[in-house]
């Protein structure tokens, strides 16, 4: 089964999956997009949270979605305001995931994501979802990517 493993991060913690995910002979597809936070806390969980709650899709940069030659896609997305990035909703936007397998890794700060969940889990039912806690400071969370 060929895979990919689809992604944002906005600040590494998903370049750390995927480094574990290519040891694994898994192709990587790390998504670009202008979108940018403030560097004050404040108003980047402002604009962040916001942003995800209005589930915003921010422009692209030069995106690949042809994914023909792959069984399994793996999207992988920052969770924000217990909500899925803005890219992610682009991405999910811009790919046709029909007939493959779907597996989603969301990093979240807290190990939860819930609003997240249940949206995923209403729209691509057959999905299997798997969230890790801050998997750059927490090496041992790599562990629930084991199976995959
Ligand atoms: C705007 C914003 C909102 C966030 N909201 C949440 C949240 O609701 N719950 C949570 O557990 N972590 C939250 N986080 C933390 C990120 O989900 C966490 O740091 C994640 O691992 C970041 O992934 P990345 O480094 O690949 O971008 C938020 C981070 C940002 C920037």
């Amino acid at each position: 089964m060929k895979t990919i493993f689809i992604y944002y991060s906005y600040s590494g913690n998903g370049d750390v999956v995927a480094d574990f995910l290519k040891e694994k002979d898994i192709d990587i597809r790390k998504v670009e997009s202008n979108y940018k936070l403030s560097n004050i806390l404040f108003f980047q969980m402002m604009k962040g949270g916001f942003d995800a709650a209005r589930k915003k899709k921010p422009k692209l940069i030069n995106y690949d979605n042809n994914i023909e030659e792959y069984d399994h896609i793996i999207i992988g997305t920052p969770i924000w305001n217990s909500r899925l990035a803005p890219v992610c909703n682009s991405i999910l936007d811009k790919t046709d995931l029909s007939n493959k397998k779907i597996t989603f890794i969301l990093y979240s700060g807290s190990g939860e994501a819930k609003n997240a969940y249940k949206r995923l889990k209403a729209s691509y039912q057959n999905s299997n979802i798997i969230i890790l806690k801050q998997p750059k400071k927490y090496k041992e969370e790599l562990e629930k990517l084991k199976e995959l």
